[in-house]
C-alpha cells in the first residue's frame, strides 16, 4: 500500500504559503527586538554539523540545531547558515557542496523559500565570503564548526539573547500551530498501525516497524526514538530496547511516539490491554483524568497547579484502585504519588520535543523554580495563547522506587499484594498536544486521531 505523503496531510501547500509569510514576519520581528535588547546589530544561526564517528569516514545521524529550523523547515542540510540583519529579508547560505559520495541536497524551492534570499554555497569558505566582512556586533548560535574562531568578531551563543530567543519561542504562530496539527495526524496514523500491529501479535520490533510505516518516516526523521513497551518494560520511562522477540504472554502495550513535520513535533502516549479486568479499568480511569486535566487547561493557568492538581487526581485513582492504605490527602501528601508518577505532567512541544522556555520568567529575567519535590517538570510557566504543551499523566510500577518506597516509613502506606498483581503490566501513560488558546484549548491529538477514524 502506497504511504501517505505530506500533500496528501492538512495543512495544504496553499495554506502553508499564506502562513508561513506571517510567521517569518514574527520570527523577524522578535529576533530584531531581542538583538537591539542584547546590543547585537544582526544574528548568524547554523544549521548544524555532521559529526564524524571514532575511527572511520561515516558520520552520526545529522541532528538539525532547532534554532535554525525557526527560520526554515530544512532538517538535512548541514553547515548552512541564516543571516539577519534587521529590516532586511532573511539570507540563506546553503550548502551544496561539489561531491559525488553523497548527494548534495537540492536547492529548496516550496512554500517558504519566497521570504529569504537564497545562496548556494560549496563550502564554508564560501559561506564566510558571502557575509560582511565586519562581523563585529553579530551573535552566533550554534556549535563551534571547527573554523568558527578564525570568523572574527562573532559573539558566540550570547546567554541574555538564546535566553530572550528561548522565551518567545513558547508563543507558536498560527503557522506553527498548524505544523503540530499535521504532525499530529501523522502521528495518530502511526499510532493507528501500532495498535494493529500488537492486537496482531506483533513483537515492539515489529510495531515500530508499522508505526514507521504508516507515518512514512524513518527513524531519524521522528523526533524522538519511539517508546515501544510491552508488559513490565511499560515501566522504564524512556524505555529503548524494542526487542525482536514476542514474550510468551502479552499484557498491555504502552506507545509513546510523535511524528515530524516541517520540523514538528508531535509527542503522543497510548497504553492498551490486551484483556479486560483490572489493568484496563485502570487505563480507562486514567484516560477520565487526563481529560479531566485537558478540560481545564486555558491561558492564565499556572503550569505547577496542572502538575499539583494530577497528583491530587492520581491519589484518588491509587485509593479507587486499592493501590493504598492511606486516604487521597495522605497518598498526596506524604508524596506516594510521586513513586506512581514520577515524571512532569507535560511540557512546550514545538521544533523540540521537550521545547525551549520553559522556566523562563520573563526575557530577560530568572527561572520559576519547580514545585518542592518534583525534580522532573520542565515548565513552570503561567499558560499564553500560543503555548502547546503536552498533557501525560501516568501511572507505573516502577521496581526501584517501589523498592526505595518499601524500605522507608511510607512502605505501609502501599498495598504491595495489588502492585504485585499489576506489575507484569508496567504502567500507562496517556499522552495528548494541546494548543492553548484564549478561551481553553485545541486537543491536536484527539482530533488528529479522530480525522484518522473518519479516513
Ligand atoms: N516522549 C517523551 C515525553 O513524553 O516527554
Ligand atoms: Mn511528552
Ligand atoms: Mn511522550
Amino acid at each position: 500500500m502506497a504511504v501517505p505523503h505530506l500533500t496528501e496531510l492538512p495543512p495544504t501547500a496553499d495554506t502553508l504559503e499564506n502562513l508561513f509569510g506571517p510567521h517569518l514576519s514574527a520570527v523577524c520581528a522578535r529576533t530584531a527586538a531581542a538583538l537591539e535588547a542584547c546590543g547585537y546589530g544582526g544574528l548568524l544561526v547554523h544549521s548544524g554539523s555532521l559529526r564524524p564517528i571514532f575511527q572511520d569516514d561515516r558520520t552520526h545521524p545529522f541532528e538539525v540545531n532547532a534554532p535554525f529550523k525557526v527560520w526554515a523547515p530544512l532538517s538535512d542540510v548541514p553547515d548552512s547558515f541564516v543571516h539577519f540583519v534587521p529590516d532586511r529579508p532573511p539570507r540563506l547560505l546553503f550548502h551544496r557542496p561539489t561531491d559525488y559520495w553523497y548527494k548534495p541536497a537540492p536547492l529548496p524551492q516550496a512554500y517558504w523559500t519566497g521570504g529569504f534570499e537564497i545562496l548556494p554555497c560549496a563550502d564554508l569558505q564560501a559561506a564566510r565570503a558571502a557575509l560582511p566582512e565586519d562581523l563585529s556586533h553579530t551573535a552566533y548560535l550554534g556549535e563551534d564548526f571547527g573554523g568558527l574562531a578564525g570568523w572574527a568578531g562573532l559573539a558566540p551563543n550570547p546567554p541574555r539573547l538564546i535566553r530572550h530567543l528561548d522565551y518567545h519561542r513558547a508563543v507558536k504562530t498560527p503557522y506553527e500551530v498548524a505544523c503540530l496539527r499535521a504532525a499530529n495526524r501523522r502521528g495518530a496514523r502511526g499510532h493507528r498501525a501500532a495498535a494493529q500491529a500488537f492486537s496482531a501479535g506483533g513483537s515492539e520490533f515489529d510495531i515500530e516497524l508499522a508505526f514507521l510505516a504508516a507515518c512514512g518516516q524513518r527513524e531519524q526523521e521522528l523526533p524522538y526514538n519511539p517508546i515501544i513497551a510491552l508488559n513490565e518494560n511499560g515501566a522504564v520511562l524512556h524505555y529503548q530496547m524494542l526487542d525482536k522477540a514476542v514474550p510468551q504472554r502479552r499484557r498491555s502495550l504502552l506507545i509513546d511516539a510523535g511524528a515530524e513535520f516541517a520540523g514538528y513535533a508531535s509527542d503522543i502516549t497510548r497504553t492498551y490491554a490486551r484483556e479486560s479486568g483490572d489493568f484496563a479499568d485502570l487505563i480507562g480511569r486514567m484516560d477520565e483524568l487526563q481529560q479531566t486535566l485537558c478540560a481545564a487547561v486555558t491561558a492564565g493557568i499556572d503550569w505547577r497547579e496542572v502538575h499539583l492538581r494530577a497528583h491530587r487526581l492520581t491519589a484518588e485513582v491509587l485509593v479507587e484502585a486499592d493501590l493504598v492504605t492511606c486516604s487521597a490527602e495522605e497518598a498526596f501528601a506524604s508524596g506516594i504519588t510521586t513513586v506512581f508518577m514520577p515524571h512532569g505532567i507535560g511540557h512546550l512541544l514545538g521544533l523540540e520535543v521537550h521545547d525551549v522556555g520553559g522556566f523562563a520568567r520573563a526575557p530577560d529575567g530568572g527561572d520559576i523554580e519547580r514545585p518542592e519535590r518534583h525534580p522532573y517538570l520542565r515548565l513552570t510557566r503561567v499558560l499564553e495563547p500560543g503555548f502547546v504543551v503536552t498533557m501525560e499523566p501516568g501511572l507505573y510500577f516502577i521496581d526501584p522506587l517501589l523498592a526505595a518506597t518499601r524500605a522507608d516509613r511510607r512502605g505501609r502506606l502501599i498495598r504491595w499484594s495489588r502492585v504485585e498483581s499489576l506489575r507484569p503490566y508496567g504502567g500507562i501513560r496517556i499522552e495528548d498536544d494541546l494548543a492553548v488558546t484564549t478561551t481553553g484549548c485545541e486537543n491536536l491529538t484527539r482530533e488528529a486521531f479522530s480525522a484518522e477514524r473518519s479516513t
